[in-house]
């Protein structure tokens, strides 16, 4: 059998960062996000001679594949089964986006996994099963709103949809500043988190904000959605400045960003931004704004990138 499996990248509103297990990848903290109808990855499997890799058409070997490979032994293993595999997968995530596209990577994958050995297993299981692949990629099952709950054991700790389609004037407009690779990975960056003396704290917030963000999405009510989600991704960087050593993902163009959405705000035009572990910046806005605040970039930022996006589905099986 092969069937090829789209799973679409979400933007974390309220971050995780942080793991409570690493091995099993629990995390410290529950988190919300917003899937996104731009960015997607195609994955089938099938047979092979030989476990492969192909992305977006070329063979991988290194760090890439082996992450790809041992996941698939896991997978296997907790199935009680074995053989070698081929993955092809298609990355429809520009690098304009600045986007990881951990989320929809793995997302697919563990669908194409499902797919592939018929496993019959519910979305539930199957946002477990995403969570081993890269955490945030449990929460790319769903389309429009999904909260992962943190739980505290494999089967405990999976997303699910808070609303599939939500009627919410929202588009994510994802700024690419800088190219570049990051420098320390997220699963990296949050270990290191967890060094800050304001880490605990943090998580003391986590489930008030969690409460305040669904009734902002229940309530339809962007300005409290986007102040929320500004600032929980300020407290997510204010720990990373405070770790032990302390670290930033920002760039000089990051903080421009930063100033210019504030500016764009005092100008009445209501918009808020959020970053993840890179230099990149997504601004919220409402469809209204969207091409005044592209202007915008556009006139203040050499080679910036912007591409606009809304909410996108959960995961699909194509043929
Ligand atoms: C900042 O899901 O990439 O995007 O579980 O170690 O693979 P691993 O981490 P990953 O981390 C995502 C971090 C984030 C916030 C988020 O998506 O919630």
């Amino acid at each position: 059998m092969k069937k090829t499996v789209r799973a679409h990248t979400n933007i974390a509103l309220i971050k995780y960062w942080g793991k409570a297990d690493q091995a099993m990848r629990l995390p410290a903290m529950s988190s919300i996000s917003m899937t996104l109808d731009e960015f997607y990855t195609d994955t089938k499997i099938s047979d092979s001679e030989k476990d492969r890799f192909i992305l977006n058409g070329t063979e991988q070997t290194g760090k890439s594949a082996q992450r790809v490979f041992s996941y698939l032994r896991f997978l296997q293993e907790r199935f009680g089964l074995s053989g070698h595999l081929q993955v092809e997968s298609t990355n429809h995530v520009p690098t304009a986006a600045g986007l990881a596209s951990s989320s929809s990577a793995f997302a697919a994958l563990a669908g194409a996994f499902s797919s592939y050995y018929d496993l019959q297993i519910n979305r539930q299981e199957l946002s477990c099963l995403a969570r081993m692949g890269s955490g945030s990629a449990c929460r790319s099952v769903f389309g429009g709103f999904a909260m992962w709950q943190k739980g505290n054991s494999d089967l405990t700790s999976y997303a699910y949809a808070i609303n599939e389609q939500p009627e919410m004037d929202l588009h994510l407009l994802a700024v690419e500043l800088n190219p570049n690779p990051k420098e320390l990975s997220s699963t990296n960056g949050m270990q290191l988190a967890k060094t800050s003396p304001f880490f605990q704290p943090w998580l003391e917030r986590n489930q008030a904000e969690i409460d305040k963000m669904i009734e902002a999405i229940e309530q339809n009510d962007f300005t409290a959605l986007g102040q929320l989600a500004e600032l929980n991704a300020n407290e997510m960087h204010a720990v990373n400045l405070t770790a032990q050593p302390g670290f930033t993902y920002f760039e000089p163009d990051t903080i421009r960003a930063i100033k210019l959405v504030e500016q764009l705000r005092r100008e009445g035009i209501e918009c808020y931004y959020t970053i993840d572990a890179g230099p990149n910046v997504k601004v919220m806005t409402r469809l209204k704004n969207v091409k005044e605040i592209t202007k915008r970039f556009i006139s203040e930022f050499d080679n910036v990138k912007i591409v606009n996006a809304s909410f996108g589905p959960g995961i699909k099986y194509l043929d």
